[in-house]
């Protein structure tokens, strides 16, 4: 089968400052110290591929670099070193807050991420009703995102996501934020995407989602893959340091 997502020797470092001067009037004893930097290696050596209509988990404890890697596929971040490539079209949507403005309201915010998305007015009229309903946010199309809560923006974000053609899904833990029958609503576009043969990208730290949904999951932990493979092989096998979940 062809690979939707092919990563090889993905490395990503970010520098740390460390401020060499603790209180105040040490900027005036030693004005010219300067703040030093740290090397943080977010990504090593990081390895895999997707293959295409595969559902694909990434979990790891917190820091591991999942969002930095989800950000590589989505081209936000530029590895230092490695090959990326992603085969067919990519959803935008990856974490909560890309791509809207919160000083717009929520009709604005999806008519201009579908219009940004690549969808024509006809093709926007004809999904703005069913984005704004499976949301369950027609109250609140008039108010601006920056009075919205979290899981509201999600849940716009989600089924904006959803009505824009794409290939690969990259999610970052979107889901966390939501109640328990937007979850279910989520779970069952799964299903659709499953049957439909998209390539979906789940970064969750519920393993529940990782063995009900996953074909493959891969363990990342210091940057490092430390596993990857079938849910069950993976997550129930003993690691290194303490897991998530
Ligand atoms: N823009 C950035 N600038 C500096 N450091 C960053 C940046 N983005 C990520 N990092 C660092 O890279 C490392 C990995 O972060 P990342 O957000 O990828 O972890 P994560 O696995 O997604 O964690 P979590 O489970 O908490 O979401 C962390 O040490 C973090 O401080
Ligand atoms: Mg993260």
């Amino acid at each position: 089968m062809a690979s939707a997502i092919e990563v090889a020797g993905v490395s990503k470092s970010f520098l740390i400052p460390h401020e060499q001067r603790t209180y105040f009037k040490e900027y005036f004893l030693h004005p010219f110290r300067r703040t030093q930097y740290e090397r943080n290696e977010a990504l090593r050596d990081v390895t895999f591929s997707v293959e295409a209509g595969e559902f694909f988990g990434i979990f790891g404890p917190n820091g591991s670099g999942k969002s930095t890697l989800l950000r590589i596929l989505a081209g936000i971040y530029v590895a230092d070193a490695g090959r990326v490539r992603v085969n067919g079209l990519l959803s935008p949507f990856i974490e909560l807050g890309v791509g809207f403005d919160l000083e717009l309201n929520a009709r604005d915010n999806i008519r201009i991420n579908a219009t940004l998305a690549g969808l024509t007015r006809r093709q926007l009229d004809a999904r703005f009703d069913e984005i704004l309903e499976f949301s369950e946010l027609e109250r609140f199309v008039d108010q601006k995102l920056k009075n919205y809560s979290s899981g509201m923006l999600m849940r716009l974000a989600y089924s904006i996501a959803i009505q824009i053609p794409f290939d690969v899904l990259l999610l970052d833990e979107v889901l966390a934020v939501g109640d328990e029958s937007f979850q279910q609503k989520c779970f069952a576009t799964f299903e659709r995407f499953k049957v439909e043969g998209k390539t979906v990208v789940l970064v969750t730290h519920q393993l529940d989602l990782l063995k009900g949904f996953c074909d493959r999951v891969l363990l990342l932990e210091h940057g490092v893959v430390s596993a990857v493979g079938a849910p069950a092989d993976v997550i129930d096998a003993p690691h290194e340091g303490a897991l998530v979940g």
